[in-house]
């Protein structure tokens, strides 16, 4: 099998072609719609930049939360419009729909090296159907914004685990490639995948612990070790018997657990202590604590110190090292330490020689919002949920796709 990449496209030639481009520009925005960490769109110029330089009409595709195919002003792409213009110095129109009148006029009116951005392709229910007819028919739609001769980019990671239009059903319709971050995400993680060097350690933090069970399961039998810490980690601790109070905890998990627990429990780190907080909220009362010693009513926002010095100690041992979801709510100062922590832990670590991957938006926002040096890592993957599924041995639909 063989996949075709970027470079393969433009040695076939560009100029004048019509090419579709998925990304994913799936950026957090504050509260005034503002973009707080661009890593994603950067991640994503040197593409755009090598179709550009060889004369394509550029169309890219992108989504933006999760608008749930409807049109929502709050999930425009306009701002990743901007955004764009400004990093590749070019003006990047943005259509005011996905397939409509409007994109196809654009795209109509393209000429060589110019870049059109499509509003979110998420505000039709079709890119994200389960129907595949339906998913088709939204496809033929996007295929058609491309004259004769239309060639499509794969280069959004953090989505090619989506079996969606944009992501999977274009590529069966359109000559496809694998775009430099894809095809570069895709070499680093295979690296780890296939053979990691020992000890393997794997981090895992964030909110929700049903997200990730399968992900903790398929890890866990494949690293040496699995540190958990963040919101996932009280339902752990509860599993144990111990009272979290307030803090987060998905009661219907405790017993997979437990279960994982017992199977796992040697190569599973837990936190020993945690930093306890009076209410969610940056300015609240809090205290470092033992884990089985929250005051009532009480909720934990971080992990302790003492648990910083043990995952550290891990880290320090291990050869190949990969990071998903921060410990603790690192946009709180008080509640940062945690992850700021085990960032250092693991830049101290690559500095050792060991391998590090930081994989998903959070994790790597973290690294940035925190003014930690992103040069310390060995990769920041752009992909959460796409890295998580490559390094559990999964096919990812967007990637197969590219398979011809
Ligand atoms: C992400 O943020 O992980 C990707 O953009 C995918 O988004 P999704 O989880 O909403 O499909």
């Amino acid at each position: 099998m063989t996949t075709k990449n970027l470079q393969d496209l433009l040695q076939e030639g560009v100029e004048g072609r019509h090419v579709l481009v998925r990304s994913d520009f799936n950026v957090p925005l504050n509260d005034a719609g503002e973009i707080t960490d661009a890593g994603r769109i950067n991640a994503s110029l040197p593409t755009i930049q090598a179709l550009v330089e060889g004369g394509a009409r550029v169309i890219l595709m992108a989504h933006l939360g999760r608008p749930k195919g409807e049109v929502n002003p709050k999930f425009s792409l306009a701002p990743v419009a901007e955004a764009l213009s400004e990093a590749l110095d070019q003006y990047v129109a943005l259509a005011g729909d996905v397939v409509g009148e409007d994109a196809h006029e654009r795209a109509n009116g393209l000429n060589d090296g110019d870049v059109l951005l499509l509003e979110n392709v998420r505000f039709d229910p079709r890119e994200t159907s389960k129907d595949e007819a339906e998913r088709g028919e939204f496809a033929d739609q996007l295929v058609a914004l491309t004259a004769e001769n239309g060639a499509f980019v794969s280069d959004g990671f953090g989505v090619v685990h989506r079996a969606q239009a944009s992501v999977y059903d274009v590529a069966q319709r359109l000559p496809h490639y694998a775009g430099k971050l894809v095809e570069k995400e895709i070499d680093v993680l295979k690296a780890v995948v296939e053979e990691p060097k020992r000890p393997y350690t794997v981090v895992l933090g964030g909110a929700k612990v049903s997200d990730k069970l399968g992900v903790i399961q398929a890890l866990a039998e494949k690293a040496d070790h699995v540190i958990i810490g963040g919101g996932m980690c009280y339902t752990f601790l509860a599993s144990k018997g111990i009272d979290v109070q307030e803090s987060l905890l998905q009661e219907e998990q405790i017993e997979s657990c437990k279960k994982l627990l017992e199977t796992y429990g040697d190569k599973i780190v837990l936190p020993v202590d945690l930093v306890a907080a009076e209410k969610f909220d940056a300015q609240a009362d809090n205290k470092v604590v033992a884990i089985d010693a929250i005051p009532e009513g009480w909720m934990s926002l971080d992990v302790g110190p003492e648990t910083v010095e043990t995952f550290k100690k891990v880290l320090s041992e291990s050869k190949t090292i990969f990071w998903n979801g921060p410990m603790g709510v690192f946009e709180f100062e008080a509640f940062s330490k945690g992850t700021r922590g085990l960032a250092e832990g693991i830049i101290e670590s690559t500095s050792n020689g060991a391998f590090s991957v930081v994989g998903g938006g959070d994790s790597a926002a973290a690294v940035r919002s925190l003014g930690l040096d992103e040069a310390g890592f060995s990769h920041i993957s752009t992909g959460g949920g796409a890295s998580l599924e490559f390094l559990e041995g999964k096919d990812l639909p967007g990637v197969k796709v590219l398979e011809s």
